[in-house]
């Protein structure tokens, strides 16, 4: 079974999305996490960028151990020496990660640079950065938009040159997973020297694929992906690493042929920890680390999930560290979960105290959006004073 490498980039395409700014002290507690939670490599920032991101990037090569620290640069020498000035103290290995766009609508009016001109910027500047460290990525920017045909021919020269990871980054989101898949195949068909370098994709979600996306180069051949807590980056973001690592952890039978050393236990926590610092919500409705993604509030699901709890749930709340109760009172609720959930709380009530009980209950649930413990309580008391 192969290794799929987690790449995280949630400090540099993550922060990259507007307003979620981290500082230095919150970016190394998050480094930190992100080693507990087992990720491969991290993408610690573009150290050319600011004298801030180059100092965060510097110290967490210094202080963040047990894992590959990266830094972004563009094909230029001044940014590939920032980089490698700035990931040097790495004790676990240094990446110099070298981006360069390849697709025409790029060539034409950003870069406004020939074909032979990107590909000789591509090769000196993997040649650079190999000077300096042995491991080294290079993204043809905007590679699922670029003629495969050039796309072939720059990968199999900056594989020439020492890269040593090739990265195809779906950067505008553009693509979908049929396509996306075919063109990580044809990748392996076409590129002579491929089997020299492994292949990465980076995939953003502006039409909500990137995850798809991700999955499906997966199983054509990738074996990095990058990607970012709870998908936060440009835009629409980037591809959520807690979606790919369970999705590939839940259907085994799809992906057979990988495994990701990720403690799924933490991902809970990681994704708290990256929202409060970034000041990005989590929907409630996102898969794996929302709120509701272990809760049920309707009585059938409610009562399926007492009986045996894969009937609703394909992942197990605890597994991703979610310690959460899962049965959620509401006008949709079942008079099993009411009593469950009263026994939770430490309250006995049978019979007719019940029946009459669980009757007060739907009508304040009609009325009210959330029903609180507090409002079982009162229920209870008053049923129980009577007259
Ligand atoms: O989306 C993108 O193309 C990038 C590159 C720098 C890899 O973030
Ligand atoms: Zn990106």
């Amino acid at each position: 079974m192969d290794k799929l490498i987690i790449f995280d980039t949630t400090l540099r395409d993550g922060e990259q999305a507007p307003g979620a700014t981290l500082n230095e002290r919150e970016k190394i507690e998050i480094a930190r996490q992100l080693v507990t939670l087992g990720v491969d490599v991290i993408e610690a920032g573009f150290p050319i960028s600011s004298p801030g991101d180059f100092r965060a990037v510097n110290r967490i090569a210094s202080t963040v151990k047990g894992v590959v620290i990266c830094g972004l640069a563009r094909a230029v020498t001044k940014d590939i020496d920032a980089a490698y000035k700035a990931t040097k103290p790495a004790r676990g290995g240094a990446r110099i990660h070298v981006f360069l766009a390849t697709s025409k609508i790029h060539m034409q009016y950003k870069l406004k640079k020939a074909e032979d001109e990107i590909l000789r910027l591509a090769t000196e500047s993997v040649k650079y950065a190999k000077k300096y460290t042995r491991d080294v990525e290079f993204s043809p920017e905007d590679a699922s938009r670029t003629e495969p045909e050039f796309l072939f021919r720059v990968l199999e020269a900056v594989i020439k040159a020492g890269a040593t990871t090739v990265n195809i980054p779906d950067t505008v989101g553009y693509a979908y997973p049929a396509e996306y898949g075919a063109l990580i195949r044809s990748i392996h068909e076409r590129v002579p020297n491929i089997h020299r370098a492994v292949i990465s994709v980076h995939c953003h979600n502006d039409l909500g694929l990137a995850v798809a996306n991700s999955l499906e180069a997966v199983k054509s051949g990738a074996r990095q992906v990058e990607c970012t807590i709870n998908g936060i980056g440009e835009r629409a973001g980037n591809a959520s690493m807690e979606e790919i690592v369970m999705a590939v952890k839940t259907r085994r039978d799809s992906f057979p042929h990988v495994t990701a050393a990720i403690n799924t236990q933490e991902i809970y926590k990681t994704s708290r920890l990256v929202s409060k610092l970034t000041g990005f919500v989590v929907a409630p409705n996102k898969a794996i680390v929302g709120n509701n993604a272990f809760r049920h509030e309707s009585g059938i699901h409610q009562d399926g999930v007492m009986k045996k709890r894969s009937t609703y749930e394909i992942i197990a709340p605890e597994d991703v560290g979610f310690t959460g109760t899962s049965l959620v009172l509401g006008k949709h609720s079942g008079r099993h979960a009411f009593e469950k959930r009263l026994a939770e709380m430490g309250i006995t009530v049978s019979g007719d105290e019940l029946v009459r009980a669980f009757e007060k209950f739907k009508e304040l649930a009609d009325k009210k959006k959330n029903v609180y413990e507090e409002d079982m309580v009162s229920l209870i008391e008053d049923e129980i004073n009577k007259p």
